[in-house]
């Protein structure tokens, strides 16, 4: 059986803070931000904005996409690393914002690699003939846990949430050709937030010292996150019987300009030519990141049915992971 993207959704909150913005929050530069990670701006979340909000209205665009009700969907699994609570899971929240009453829902915590997995996941329930529908969410509210005092970290993130439709594929699309996904744990101190959960539940003194907020070792994440996603990508092609040669677009999670421009490189393939990326205008948005990018390459008209791509993504875990899909 090939399970296929039979609809997508996204959505970008409407403020945009810009480099400039950030210059007179903390000692940055327009031309560090975008000399080192390529960023130029990204969208925040309105006050009171959940992460489910955003989700709920990336899955409605979705389902119209795909031309079911929300009734149709038998699951529902979401990718965040910012839920709107810690307790009950954001998928539930969406569920009932978006009406869908015969789905079970649940989370998955994956990090920047959040959409892979959860994709994943939902392929294989569908395989199984578990289920018939699944609506993979990605949702990130990055903003409520960016210390928007630390200058290393406040400049690289961006809110948006992103959802795709999973079904048995009804033509000859071979829709999702293979999924890779790896984890390390010896890298958990190395993308973290802290406090909050029930090793060390949030106190007045932690907060003060910004510990329920995202810390990142950037130069540690950036060495590994290129030979990881090389690596995983070159498995997800082998997987899927595909050469790299045959990839219209990689999709890369957008992180760093200079991590993609080097997965490029030790992929040989044209950075212009094969890789979209939206990174200058939305920031690294974790879980959300591919699919923003790939609805918008859809939408200039850069994909049409029929075409492969690679996905690769990198994130907190340490976890990464690759698909390759043919639309
Ligand atoms: O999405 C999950 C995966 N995450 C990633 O893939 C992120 C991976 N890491 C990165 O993208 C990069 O490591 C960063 C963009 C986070 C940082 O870039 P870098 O080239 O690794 O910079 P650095 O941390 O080595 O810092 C270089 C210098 C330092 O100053 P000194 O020590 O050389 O004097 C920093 O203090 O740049 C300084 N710096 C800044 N300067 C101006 C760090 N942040 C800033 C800033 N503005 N915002």
């Amino acid at each position: 059986m090939n399970v296929a993207i039979q609809g997508l959704g996204t959505y970008l909150p409407e403020r945009i803070l810009t480099n400039h913005d950030l210059e007179a929050m903390v000692e940055t530069s327009d031309e560090w931000i975008t000399t080192r990670t390529g960023i130029k701006e990204r969208h925040i979340a309105a006050e009171g904005e959940t992460a489910s909000d955003m989700a709920a209205k990336a899955a409605n665009i979705a389902l119209e996409n795909a031309g079911i009700t929300a009734e149709d969907v038998d699951l529902i699994v979401l990718g965040t690393i910012t839920p709107d609570q810690q307790l009950p899971a954001t998928a539930c929240f969406v569920q009932e914002k978006i009406g869908a009453k015969n789905a079970f829902a649940f989370d998955v915590q994956a990090a920047c690699t959040g959409f892979i997995y959860a994709t994943s996941i939902a392929e294989q329930y569908i395989k199984a003939g578990t289920v018939k529908t699944a609506l993979v969410v990605n949702t990130e509210k990055l903003s409520a846990v960016t210390n928007w005092e630390d200058r290393e970290t406040c400049v690289l993130f961006g809110d948006g949430a992103s959802a795709v439709v999973l079904q048995e594929a009804t033509g000859d699309e071979k829709g999702i050709m293979s999924s890779i996904l790896k984890s390390d744990g010896k890298y958990t101190d190395l993308l973290r937030i802290e406090t909050g959960g029930s090793n060390e539940p949030v106190t007045a003194e932690n907060v003060g010292e910004n510990r329920h907020k995202m810390m990142m070792s950037g130069r540690e994440v950036f060495k590994l996150a290129v030979g990881s996603m090389v690596s995983v990508g070159k498995e997800a092609l082998e997987a899927a019987g595909v050469d790299v040669n045959e990839i219209k677009y990689v999709i890369p999670h957008q992180a760093n300009m200079r991590i993609i421009s080097s997965i490029s490189s030790k992929l040989k393939l044209d950075l212009d030519e094969h890789f979209y990326n939206n990174l200058p205008r939305v920031g690294n948005t974790s879980s959300a990141s591919i699919l923003l990018a790939l609805a918008e390459a859809i939408e200039a008209g850069k994909i049409e049915k029929g075409d492969k791509l690679l996905f690769v993504a990198f994130g907190g875990g340490l976890t990464w992971g690759a698909m390759v899909v043919e639309i």
